[in-house]
């Protein structure tokens, strides 16, 4: 890719992916990609160059610095980043991308009948954890936790198995966070099992601490080696 301003870049994906069963149906989840296009309205503030790898949300973005990548299906959003995140600095592993999709799309509607019907289901493409394998020490990732339960431990398993530098922890348990609100209520946690919890704030101010949070291990990794 070409950078238009010179800027470092950052490469994010957001909201949900769509698995196609046939021409009219799908599979997906409620991620509404607030959270993920916060980030990158933040980013922009702190004068990246943003790739914004979104699924199918309701919000419009647009900004000089800002290029938006719409896609459906994991595979789709796994190819668009496979495209940038080698000149990315920093990568955001916001979206909800689908864990499974169906083995098979029908090229037909499928008609129903008379008899009981299931889907056969096969894993989709971990993003984060694919980027994790071939990520530089010069690059900075970051990922979501989303726990209903055994969250600290879940969250650790998701930073070091994906090689994320840190991961942004949301409990389901959190009144007013994650799918939908307006608001979130974060822990973030870095290698060194550092965890710094946050209050409950509008996705705008998550999406700014978040950001700084980024910028910081950046920092630190592009700083210079003393002698
Ligand atoms: N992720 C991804 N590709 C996937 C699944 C997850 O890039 N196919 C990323 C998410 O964007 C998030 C992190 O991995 O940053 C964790 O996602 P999550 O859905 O919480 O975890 P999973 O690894 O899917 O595990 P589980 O659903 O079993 O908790």
């Amino acid at each position: 890719m070409k950078t238009t301003h010179n800027k470092p870049i950052v490469l994010i994906t957001a909201g949900p992916t769509r698995e196609a069963i046939d021409p009219v149906r799908f599979i997906s989840n409620h991620s509404s990609g607030k959270m993920g296009y916060a980030i990158a309205g933040a980013f922009l503030d702190q004068g990246f160059e943003v790739i914004l790898v979104s699924g199918p949300v309701n919000i419009s973005l647009s900004h000089s610095s800002l290029r938006v990548i719409h896609v459906d299906s994991a595979d789709e959003m796994y190819a668009a980043c496979q495209q940038y995140f080698p000149v990315a600095r920093i990568a955001i592993f916001a979206a909800a991308v689908a864990d499974y999709k169906p083995a098979q799309i029908y090229a037909q509607k499928m008609k129903k009948s008379t008899q009981e019907f299931s889907l056969q289901m096969v894993k989709n493409v971990d993003i984060a954890f694919e980027f994790g394998k071939i990520k530089r020490k010069d690059q900075v990732s970051i990922g979501f936790a989303l726990e209903t339960n055994d969250e600290e431990q879940n969250a650790l398993k998701k930073l070091y198995s994906k090689n994320l530098d840190l991961v942004v922890l949301n409990s389901v348990q959190d009144e007013g966070a994650t799918f939908g609100y307006d608001t979130n209520k974060i822990t973030v946690i870095n290698r060194d099992f550092l965890f710094q919890a946050y209050p409950l704030k509008s996705k705008a101010e998550v999406a700014r601490d978040i950001v700084m949070a980024a910028i910081k291990v950046s920092q630190r990794l592009q700083a210079p080696v003393q002698a």
